[in-house]
């Protein structure tokens, strides 16, 4: 777990990128996130967090995200580690209870 950890940490600071929901709902606007060339950000469909209220309870969070980036947006999935997918991760969570 703690090897896990550091790799992961590792992995963010190699890019400079401290993953934040801040950075999340930025991404969450970005109708280029993860190589993605349509038009369509995960705001197109989920305008301010709708249909994610209760998100932050999904074991599979990650997997939906990417099934969600890989199918509308037409883009490659991300890495669970990664910083995009963590901040994603962090910036849906936020939206539970609104
Ligand atoms: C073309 C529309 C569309 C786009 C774009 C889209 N989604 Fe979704 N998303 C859906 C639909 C439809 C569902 C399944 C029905 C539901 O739960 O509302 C869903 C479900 C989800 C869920 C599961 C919700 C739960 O309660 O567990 C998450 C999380 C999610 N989307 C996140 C995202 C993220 C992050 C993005 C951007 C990478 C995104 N979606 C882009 C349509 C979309």
């Amino acid at each position: 777990m703690a090897f896990f950890a550091m790799l992961t940490l590792g992995a963010w600071s190699s890019k400079g990128k401290v993953p934040s929901a801040a950075e999340g709902e930025k991404l969450f606007n970005d109708p280029r996130l993860a190589g993605s060339v349509n038009a369509s950000s995960c705001a197109t469909c989920h305008p301010d967090g709708k249909g994610l209220e209760r998100a932050f309870e999904n074991p599979e969070l990650i997997s939906v995200i990417n099934a969600c980036i890989a199918g509308p947006l037409e883009g490659q999935p991300l890495p669970e580690d990664s910083a995009e997918m963590q901040s994603l991760k962090e910036h849906v969570e936020s939206l539970g209870g609104e």
